[in-house]
């Protein structure tokens, strides 16, 4: 089952995503990786800086969080975490479903350049990595993350804006026009 995550649900939310964050343990920058991963007053500013999470549950417990946070005219999908027994049994994909059905705003996802399971898990998704250029420019614009961590991540989008991104760039020069 599917359910929106409130405050009682914070001490899990915040175990299940530094449960699952040790998957980047030798693998994202040393120098990226804290511990824990997810800080308790990080999670905290993250809610109330608009990332509402939503969890799947089995047997009445959490077992993997997911977080949907409108900026500007996106939706970004935010940490995304599967308890570490639970992965790869389509928790994930069912989190990502629901919460892109929640919104018609074009998708964007911001993950660990070094992070290939989660770039595939996206990409089964329906999910496209953008360009480098375009990355930073997306990083900037709609994340509040410190510049290294804009070396080290990498964006992907769904259709929608690579629709809306492409007619954008096809369509003609309106200066011209007037
Ligand atoms: C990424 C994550 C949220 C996906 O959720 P999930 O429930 O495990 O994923 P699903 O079962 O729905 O999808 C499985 C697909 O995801 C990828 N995947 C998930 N876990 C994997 C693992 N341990 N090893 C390799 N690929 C994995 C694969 O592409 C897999 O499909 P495949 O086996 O056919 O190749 C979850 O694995 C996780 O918490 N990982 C650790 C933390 C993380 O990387 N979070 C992403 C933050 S942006």
């Amino acid at each position: 089952m599917i359910r929106l995550c409130d405050n009682r649900d914070f001490e899990t939310v915040y175990s299940i995503i530094n449960e699952a964050a040790e998957a980047y343990i030798g693998i994202i920058p040393q120098d990226r990786l804290k511990d824990p991963y997810m800080p308790r007053d990080e999670l905290k500013h993250e809610i109330a800086d608009g990332v509402v999470f939503w969890g799947y549950e089995e047997d009445k417990e959490l077992t993997g969080v997911m977080g949907i946070q409108n900026v500007g005219d996106v939706t970004l999908i935010r940490h995304a975490y599967v308890r570490t027994p639970r992965q790869n049994k389509g928790i994930g994909a069912k989190l990502l479903s629901e919460l892109c059905g929640q919104t018609n705003r074009p998708i964007l996802i911001g993950t660990w350049a070094d992070a290939i399971w989660a770039i595939r898990f996206y990409e089964k998704n329906g999910f496209r990595l953008v360009s480098m250029e375009e990355k930073k420019r997306l990083l900037k614009k709609y994340w509040s993350i410190p510049g290294r961590q804009v070396e080290t991540s990498v964006v992907l989008a769904d259709q929608k804006w690579f629709q809306l991104h492409q007619a954008n760039e096809t369509s003609p020069n309106r200066s011209f026009h007037s």
